[in-house]
């Protein structure tokens, strides 16, 4: 079987082209990240992933190269400034500037707030929040002197409504969104593209993790509704590069919860309450 070359897959795939284009994806090893690098790939973007496993990141490397992609690894925590920043230093010296930032590390820690320790709270802020701003603070000055560029953050649909057993995990997302709202309107003269994305439930690894032990309540609240592929998450994210859109959904209830939050909010707070309600019942709690 012929192997299609990227500009082939660009032009059936409606035109989107990111070939030459440098997407640096943070957590690029799992999940979301992984599946959006994919994506960029297919449509001939260069690869450069971040991650702290060495193992992950080199399988996630291969399965990138067989889509004919340029692809680059550094094994760095994100919550530790200086290996991330000497991490994409290295990457750009090696795929040219950074193009496209994805910062899709993170973690999640669900649990009843009075079970929580400072330390959990600290630990979500650290790699969600400062794990978010040391990618973003390691590329801005160059896409500012090339008056180009975009960078894409993973906050989650916890970071546009507070969810109970999401006490340390939702300050962090709603942190992000602050942090990129306002990023944006300074970076909009220099032209750079400023999104958030708002992803619902997503079936990955970060997912079935915190399955295993998150608060009945919190099951109960995200109850029947199915979690979307990893790879619908990815391909509104790059459509949301290509769109330059700040705001990036990929379900039709977080894109309604974004534009009419404010709205909606009692009403939903309500129905989480009442399921709140029914789980303490079902586990006895007083
Ligand atoms: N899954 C969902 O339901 C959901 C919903 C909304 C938002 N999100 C957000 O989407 C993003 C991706 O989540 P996911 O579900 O794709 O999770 P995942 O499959 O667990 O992937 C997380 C990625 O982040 C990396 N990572 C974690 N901690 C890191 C650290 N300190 N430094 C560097 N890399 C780190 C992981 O690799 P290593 O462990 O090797 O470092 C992995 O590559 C997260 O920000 C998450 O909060 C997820």
């Amino acid at each position: 079987m012929a192997v299609r070359a990227p500009a082939d897959r660009v032009r059936q795939r409606g035109g989107m082209d990111f070939s030459g284009k440098h997407v640096v994806v943070t957590g690029g090893s799992s999940g979301i990240g992984l599946a959006a690098a994919l994506e960029f790939a297919s449509f001939g973007a260069s690869l450069s992933l971040i991650a702290r496993d060495r193992q992950k990141l080199d399988t996630a490397a291969s399965r990138i190269a067989r889509l004919n992609s340029r692809v680059a690894v550094a094994a760095a925590d994100v919550s530790d400034e200086q290996a991330v920043c000497a991490a994409i230093a290295g990457l750009t010296a090696q795929s040219g500037p950074c193009d496209v930032l994805v910062t899709s590390a993170g973690i999640t820690y669900p649990g009843y707030f009075e079970q929580l320790d400072a330390k959990v709270f600290r630990q979500m802020m650290d790699v969600d929040y400062f794990g978010t701003l040391y990618p973003i603070q390691a590329v801005i000055p160059s896409m500012m002197s090339r008056r180009a560029g975009s960078i894409v953050a993973i906050s989650s649909a916890a970071g546009l409504v507070g969810v109970f057993g999401y006490t340390a995990y939702a300050a962090s997302k709603f942190a992000v969104r602050g942090l990129l709202d306002s990023l944006r309107q300074e970076m909009t003269p220099y032209g750079i593209h400023v999104g958030v994305a708002y992803p619902p439930d997503t079936d990955t690894p970060m997912l079935r993790y915190e399955n295993e032990f998150k608060p009945l309540e919190t099951r109960k609240i995200a109850g029947a509704i199915r979690p979307v592929s990893a790879e619908r998450v990815a391909k509104a994210i790059v459509n949301g590069v290509r769109r330059r859109r700040r705001v990036i959904t990929a379900d039709p209830l977080t894109a309604l919860l974004y534009r009419a939050g404010g709205l909606i909010e009692p009403l939903l707070t309500a129905d989480f309450n009442r399921k709140v309600r029914q789980a303490r019942r079902e586990r006895g709690a007083g």
